[in-house]
């Protein structure tokens, strides 16, 4: 039987904001991806994720979402919509869209309607509780700050208060309401019936809150992160997916215990989860090495396909990480204006590229990595738009700039020549070097590496076996072998290391000096037939 495409597929994040806008207003729309499409199935990737293109008011960049069954204008219609999953099925790639579950934004019908009367149905969709001048509970917001707002009554006088785990503009839902749960299953049968392959599920371990509201403490059940009745949230979905042949479901779970993270990819749950432990990892033999055991070891245990995943729109550009002396990611830590070398960070980013293509499972593309961008950490603080910005001092911007398609200069086609406006975030102009249509057939150049990379996981049979085996290699080296044909080596190491015996070099992500592969580089080889 063949094995189903969400177990090893490579899949691109589309944001749509920052691909490429059709109609000149500064912002990605659906007409831009349409006129795109061919980056995308020339780069040789497998699926779309979107991220949201629902109505919103973007308080959150559309993770403010007021109707989850139509478009925001902004970026087209329903009837765009609709044509674009139909011509990215043409042309061989399949679509995921992203639901924002844990909460909607406070434009969405229902807080309109628990906020136009305080005896609304509507208002046990939410969490509601009686004003007083201290908020329920210290619980904090994930974007800093308070996790509560106040409303304001009629009169003008404060009202009561509501939980909102990120910004006020995102009320959090009461999932503990058969109606919540009901609407979403609808939801997502929506998408399905448009012939959607997959969903990605927003913030997925944070759904439930103990209704007590205690305060967060230290051996203590959490209030609100991964309590154990989500499940069952899960195992709903995962029968209304079972419904539609070759759907996946696919969680966004922040959480640091592997088998708590496994949990969510039991056999009746989520197809798979985004594998942040491996973002997050350090630039480091030891540390990688590890990461890649426990997730395949965890992985193995409920039967699910690992994921890997260098890059999304929340987190640091990895050539920008890969290039500070503290290579790791976490958002408590994530600084602006750390000194970074960014030839190294691109050289890393490259070799890391190589590894996270040919580990056992799917991989994630955040769009712009195939072109090298790196973080963009100097845009002016008046242009800034990620609400975390305004609520903790440090935002998601720079990983969100517009792509740079062609050109000498901003906005580097990513609008039409004739826009009325500039792209919603500057981008940098060093990026002139960056653009598809610079490094389009530049063999030394990342996308050509991507492509390269591509075309070659999709032939070698190795690269479509569960599991990998470790090859012994030098201190410092990491060397696998996928199946009986295949192998990867990377030097993370100071000094160069000897290729293992091989058949054929597939791809190198920095030139060799002969047989030796210098620092920081990978190797995909093919190995002798023994
Ligand atoms: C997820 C999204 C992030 C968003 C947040 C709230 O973490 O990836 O972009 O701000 O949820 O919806």
């Amino acid at each position: 039987m063949a094995t189903p495409w969400w177990r090893d597929a490579v899949i691109y994040q589309i944001y749509p904001r920052s691909f490429a806008d059709g109609d000149g207003d500064g912002i990605g729309d659906l007409d831009g991806i349409r006129h795109r499409l061919g980056h995308l199935a020339d780069l040789g990737v497998d699926a779309i994720w979107m991220s949201p293109w629902y109505p919103s008011p973007m308080a959150d960049a559309g993770y403010d979402v007021a109707d989850f069954r139509d478009i925001d204008p902004v970026f087209g219609t329903l009837a765009g919509a609709e044509s674009l999953i139909r011509e990215a099925h043409a042309a061989g790639l399949r679509m995921i869209v992203d639901i924002v579950p844990n909460h909607v934004s406070r434009a969405h019908p229902w807080f309109a309607a628990a906020l136009a009367s305080p005896d609304a149905p509507e208002r046990d969709y939410f969490w509601f509780r009686p004003g007083g001048d201290t908020a329920p509970t210290g619980w904090r917001s994930e974007f800093g700050g308070p996790a509560w707002t106040r409303t304001t009554n009629p009169d003008g006088t404060p009202g009561d208060w509501y939980l909102h785990l990120f910004t006020p503009e995102q009320p959090d839902l009461n999932w503990d309401h058969p109606d919540v749960r009901a609407e979403f299953e609808s939801i997502l049968r929506f998408w399905f019936d448009r012939g959607v392959d997959g969903i990605r599920i927003d913030s997925a371990a944070l759904l439930l809150k103990d209704p007590a509201l205690p305060e967060v403490a230290d051996g203590a059940p959490h209030p609100y992160h991964d309590r154990d009745g989500v499940h069952d949230i899960y195992r709903a979905w995962r029968r209304v997916a079972d419904e539609y042949p070759g759907r996946a479901l696919i969680g966004e779970v922040w959480l640091p215990d592997p088998e708590r993270f496994a949990n969510y990819l039991r056999p009746d749950e989520l197809h798979a989860a985004f594998n942040f432990d491996f973002l997050g990892c350090a630039w480091d033999p030891g540390l990688l090495r590890e990461c890649i055991d426990r997730t395949l070891h965890v992985h193995a245990a409920v039967g699910a396909p690992a994921t890997w995943v260098l890059s999304n729109h929340d987190v640091t550009r990895h050539p920008t990480r890969y290039g500070r002396a503290d290579t790791t990611f976490s958002f408590a830590a994530k600084r602006e204006g750390v000194p970074v070398d960014l030839e190294l960070g691109t050289r890393r980013a490259r070799a890391a590229t190589l590894l996270s293509l040919s580990l056992p499972g799917a991989a994630y593309v955040y769009q712009g990595e195939e072109l090298g961008l790196w973080e963009h950490e100097s845009i002016p603080p008046g242009l800034r738009q990620d609400p975390m910005w305004a609520r903790s001092g440090h935002g998601r911007d720079g990983c969100r700039v517009p792509l740079p398609w062609h050109g000498d200069e901003p906005p580097f086609g990513f609008s039409p020549d004739s826009a009325a406006e500039p792209p919603w975030l500057p981008q940098p102009p060093e990026w002139k070097g960056l653009t598809v249509a610079a490094q389009r057939g530049d063999p030394s150049s990342m996308l050509e590496l991507y492509r390269a990379a591509l075309r070659v996981r999709r032939g070698e049979p190795g690269l479509h076996t569960p599991a990998l085996d470790w090859l012994p290699a030098a201190p410092g080296v990491l060397a696998f072998t996928r199946g009986p044909g295949f192998a990867c080596v990377l030097n993370l190491s100071a000094a160069p290391v000897a290729l293992p015996d091989h058949d054929t070099r597939l791809l190198a992500s920095s030139p060799l000096d002969g047989d030796l592969v210098p620092p920081d580089t990978a190797v995909w080889l093919r190995l002798q037939h023994r």
